[in-house]
């Protein structure tokens, strides 16, 4: 399993508040979207309820301290983060979804979870905004960027691929 972060964060760390997102780039979603379809993604319980309901083509693995049932078959509450990763290794070991996990969010399973990343796609949105949840833009050296690229339709909005560098062999 390669677990991967996907998240977009402005000049000033912040990725939502009052649990939305505070901008709108269709560019973005679609990069989201086309990054995501077909996988697993892992969330935590707040981001899960900011979709509204599931997102199609996705398998859902939402971390809730709660005891949740869920009426989406594409739709599972655990209760911690190394249950996630254990049933999403165990999906991609036997049920055929790609071994690329993708975990979307928000802020508090991103800390979490960051130390077990291998790739983070971080989309760079332009401007500084007033929120109250954050993803840090301190990379750990681990990470070295793979990929740079400016949108061609949003001024100063740019894609990064960050790869963390393999020690174990
Ligand atoms: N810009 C982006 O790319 C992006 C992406 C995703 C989300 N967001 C934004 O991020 C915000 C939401 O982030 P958030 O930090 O408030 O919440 P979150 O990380 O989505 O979810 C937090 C919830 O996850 C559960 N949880 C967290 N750690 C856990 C653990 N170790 N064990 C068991 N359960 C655990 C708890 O659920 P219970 O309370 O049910 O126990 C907790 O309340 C929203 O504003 C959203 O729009 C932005």
């Amino acid at each position: 399993m390669i677990l991967s972060h996907i998240v977009a964060v402005s000049e000033n760390e912040v990725i939502g508040k009052d649990n939305e997102l505070l901008w709108h780039y269709s560019e973005d979603l679609n990069y989201f979207k086309k990054r995501t379809t077909g996988k697993i993604m892992i969330m935590g319980r707040k981001t899960f309820d900011s979709l509204k309901k599931p997102l199609p083509k996705r398998f859902h693995i939402v971390i809730s301290r709660q005891n949740i049932d869920s009426p989406h078959d594409n739709v599972k509450y655990v209760n911690s983060l190394s249950e996630a990763y254990q049933l999403a290794d165990k999906m991609t070991l036997s049920e055929q979804w790609p071994e690329e996990v993708m975990i979307v969010g928000g802020g508090q399973i991103y800390k979490e979870s960051l130390k077990d990343t291998d790739f983070l796609y971080i989309t760079r949105i332009p401007g500084e905004y007033n929120g109250d949840t954050f993803y840090s833009l301190k990379i750990p050296t681990q990470f070295k960027i793979a990929f740079s690229q400016f949108s061609s339709e949003v001024p100063g909005l740019r894609y990064e691929i960050w790869s963390k560098e393999r020690t174990d062999d």
